[in-house]
């Protein structure tokens, strides 16, 4: 992990395998209300990042998280925490999530995961952690990620 300049930090991962690990870490830091905005194209590995999460919560093993982009939100509800995964790819704008309760979900009793963050910026709580995924190779991917808040209450409290 580097730090980059107090703007956040950047983590390198070679395979799926450490995606879900760095996703474990996460689920584990994870408090109550944490929203967590999940960034990056097609195939970027958001996904399998939410497949690590939801593990490190204990709220489902990595095979059992599916992509929720046809029903926009999945709810796991058994681990230390409830895990909200949504998936604003079919949205056309905040509005479309907002439709569906996200604010009292990501405002609410658990870790909220979005992938396609960037399509609905204006239904996020200020104060959440961008990851933004990139790829830069076949098995490799970088995330970057960033408290949006310089004072965050989150679990990624520098
Ligand atoms: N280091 C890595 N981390 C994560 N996924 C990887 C990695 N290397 C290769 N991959 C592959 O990249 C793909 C990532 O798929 P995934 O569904 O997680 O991406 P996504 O960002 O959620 O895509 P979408 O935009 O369609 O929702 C998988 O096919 C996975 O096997
Ligand atoms: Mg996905």
């Amino acid at each position: 992990m580097s730090e980059a300049g107090g703007a956040g930090w950047s983590v390198e991962s070679h395979s799926v395998a450490e995606t879900l690990a760095l996703g474990r870490l996460l689920g584990r830091a994870a408090r109550a209300g944490d929203v967590l905005a999940l960034v990056g194209e097609l195939g970027t590995g958001k996904t399998h990042l939410a497949k690590g999460i939801a593990e490190g919560l204990d709220a489902a093993a990595a095979h059992e998280v599916a992509s929720p982009t046809f029903v926009l939100c999945r709810e796991y509800l058994d681990g230390r925490i409830p895990f909200y995964h949504f998936d604003a790819y079919r949205l056309r704008g905040s509005a479309d999530l907002e439709a569906i309760g996200s604010a009292e979900i990501l405002t609410g009793d658990g870790l909220s995961a979005v992938e396609w963050a960037d399509r609905t910026p204006e239904a996020l709580p200020p104060d959440h952690l961008e990851v933004r995924l990139e790829v830069t190779g076949e098995h490799s991917r970088r995330s970057h990620l960033r408290p949006t808040d310089p004072r965050p209450r989150g679990c990624w409290r520098p």
